[in-house]
């Protein structure tokens, strides 16, 4: 199993924003906050997807903003969902960025590096198009810590129904996924002042077809493995997960959500 499974199924713009994108956009404006970066400068987004973290840079007054994405379904859904002229959204990959060397300031990526396949090259990547005296950031959930709950206990019914389910689980796929393995990839990728901090988002769902619905819209690797299941072991995943979730006495599912962030300075 590779990290670009097709399972990985990072397509459907609309879809993926009722899976992940709502939770994404809760850590951005947080990790920005930790960034703490000053007004005015020329920024560089890698991997935008629908646009959670470009429009959080964009409230914070940058110059300008370009976000890459290898994906025309998301740039198309991130054009319509960030609107805004000092934005560029433009087709491009983390390991050869379609960008000038030293053209950003701040260069930053939400919820990216763990599916990018050559993970040191785009770190390369990231210093090359960041001034010398600029900043890098990105941030990772927290796969194999654990700490993206809601997706665990997804995994954690699928595996036991279907025990082959366990190559897919982003903790196997993902081991660095973790406060140590971050750190260690920004230091061999070149960050060697890196620092790493939790971000932590709760994760509310109104009621069960609130947490089922979106795995079965398609977008991300538990969806993609959702649309492979025949119709009966799909039902028997829902029940599954429908008979262990917690729930509050209103029938709400109360989870939590944990990125490691990373930032450095680039010299
Ligand atoms: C989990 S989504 C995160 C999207 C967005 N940054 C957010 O916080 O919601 C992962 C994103 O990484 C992008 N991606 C996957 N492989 C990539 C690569 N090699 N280079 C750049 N982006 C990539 C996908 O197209 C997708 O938009």
């Amino acid at each position: 199993m590779t990290t670009t499974s097709r399972h990985d199924a990072w397509h459907a713009g609309t879809s993926y924003d009722q899976y992940m994108g709502r939770w994404s956009r809760r850590v951005a404006p947080r990790f920005l906050d930790w960034l703490g970066m000053p007004k005015g400068l020329d920024w560089v987004e890698i991997g935008c997807g629908t646009g959670a973290l470009s429009a959080e840079i964009l409230a914070r007054a940058p110059a300008t903003l370009m976000s890459v994405d290898p994906s025309e379904g998301f740039l198309a859904q991130a054009r319509a969902n960030v609107a805004d002229p000092r934005a560029v959204f433009r087709l491009g990959d983390a390991q050869a960025l379609p960008i000038d060397t030293a053209s950003s300031d701040v260069t930053v990526s939400g919820l990216v590096l763990n599916f990018v396949p050559d993970k040191a090259q785009a770190l390369a990547e990231m210093q090359r198009v960041t001034r010398p005296g600029g900043a890098i950031g990105f941030y990772v959930w927290d796969y194999a810590g654990g700490g993206l709950e809601f997706v665990r206990e997804f995994w954690r019914v699928a595996v036991e129904l279907d025990p082959a389910a366990a190559d897919l689980m982003e903790d196997k796929r993902f081991p660095y996924c973790t406060r140590e393995g971050v750190a260690g990839l920004a230091r061999s990728g070149g960050l060697a002042q890196a620092e790493v901090e939790a971000i932590e988002v709760p994760t509310v769902f109104a009621d069960f077809d609130d947490y089922w619905l979106p795995f079965t819209l398609g977008a991300g690797p538990a969806p993609g493995y959702c649309d492979i299941l025949a119709a009966g072991a799909l039902q028997r995943l829902k029940e599954g997960l429908a008979a262990s979730l917690p729930r509050e006495a209103d029938g709400a599912i109360h989870l939590q959500a944990r990125a490691w962030a990373v930032r450095a300075p680039v010299r």
